[in-house]
């Protein structure tokens, strides 16, 4: 397979200043890329910036959920670089502290899904002609959570099962250009967004420590992801799955789903949390 150097390519990220962002950025960096960073603030972004060398980084404060704004932002990085060749769409937040539907607030749930689904599809959609333009790559941060069970965690769970399609449909129909696009499947990165379920809300890491045992509930550092990401931009591969004990997780997934679901048709325990979960964070 040939490998896609990203000497010299420049590379959109957003979620830019977050901890799986930032890993990135530093070792995309380190392979000679120039650089887009995209988040919402921007002395965050300008402290990354002065970080990573400012000749080589434009560093641009947008909402993924705002079309116009995205394609302001690509439209400024082709005006600084001349081009656009990948795209890592990877902003995305989770409710905190995580909710059942029943007790969700529902513009907080829809916002869980206007960021992580529709911030996907508007960035993507702002940049792929550039991406087609160069025979690049497209990047979608997904999750484990596509094809594990998003008990108390639906919202986050439901979106990055959409992005996992988005996708895969957007590589099929990226065929015949000589782009390619890509699915990041990080399982859980000790980072800001992971924060409920490692100390931040009682219940939830209990609930996560009993469904996510051994090496699959130990959170890993994000340059471990930024280390799969970059390879797996040097491939412009399919999928990105990291840590690797989820890989045959992820090619068992129908048997390891039907099996999870029973599990938690029947776990007595689980089901007490979940409802002690609700009774905390009724409205
Ligand atoms: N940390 C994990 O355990 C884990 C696991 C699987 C997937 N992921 C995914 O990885 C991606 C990066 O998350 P992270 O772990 O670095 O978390 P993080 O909270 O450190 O970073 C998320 C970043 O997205 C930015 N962001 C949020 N809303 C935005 C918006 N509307 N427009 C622009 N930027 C916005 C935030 O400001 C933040 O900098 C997310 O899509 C997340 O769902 C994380």
């Amino acid at each position: 397979m040939n490998r896609y150097s990203l000497r010299g390519k420049v590379v959109l990220i957003t979620g830019a200043t977050g901890g799986i962002g930032a890993a990135c950025a530093r070792r995309l960096r380190g392979r000679g890329a120039r650089l887009v960073l995209v988040d919402l603030n921007q002395s965050a972004l300008d402290a990354l910036t002065v970080d990573l060398g400012t000749d080589t980084v434009l560093a641009v404060a947008a909402d993924v959920t705002s079309l116009e704004q995205m394609r302001s932002v690509a439209l400024q990085a082709v005006h600084r670089f001349g081009r656009i060749d990948v795209v890592f769409a990877n902003a995305g937040i989770a409710a905190d502290p995580p909710v059942t539907v029943a007790t969700a607030d529902v513009s907080t749930y829809e916002k869980v899904l206007e960021v992580n689904l529709l911030g996907v599809w508007r960035t993507v959609k702002a940049c792929l002609d550039e991406v087609i333009r160069n025979q690049g790559y497209i990047l979608v941060t997904a999750s484990t959570y596509a094809f594990v069970n998003g008990v108390v965690n639906s919202a986050y769970a439901t979106s990055k099962a959409a992005v996992e399609m988005f996708g895969r449909s957007l590589r099929a129909e990226l065929a015949h250009t000589g782009a390619r696009a890509g699915v990041l499947y990080p399982g859980w990165v000790a980072t800001p967004i992971a924060h409920a379920a490692y100390g931040g809300n009682r219940t939830a890491t209990t609930m996560a420590k009993r469904a996510f045992k051994g090496p699959l509930g130990k959170p890993i550092e994000p340059d471990r992801i930024a280390r799969a990401v970059t390879a797996g931009m040097e491939r412009r591969g399919a999928r990105i799955v990291e840590p690797r004990v989820w890989v045959p997780i992820s090619l068992m997934r129908g048997v390891f789903a039907t099996a999870t679901d029973a599990w938690l048709d029947r776990d007595t325990t689980f089901a007490a949390l979940t409802r002690r979960l609700e009774a905390e964070t009724r409205r």
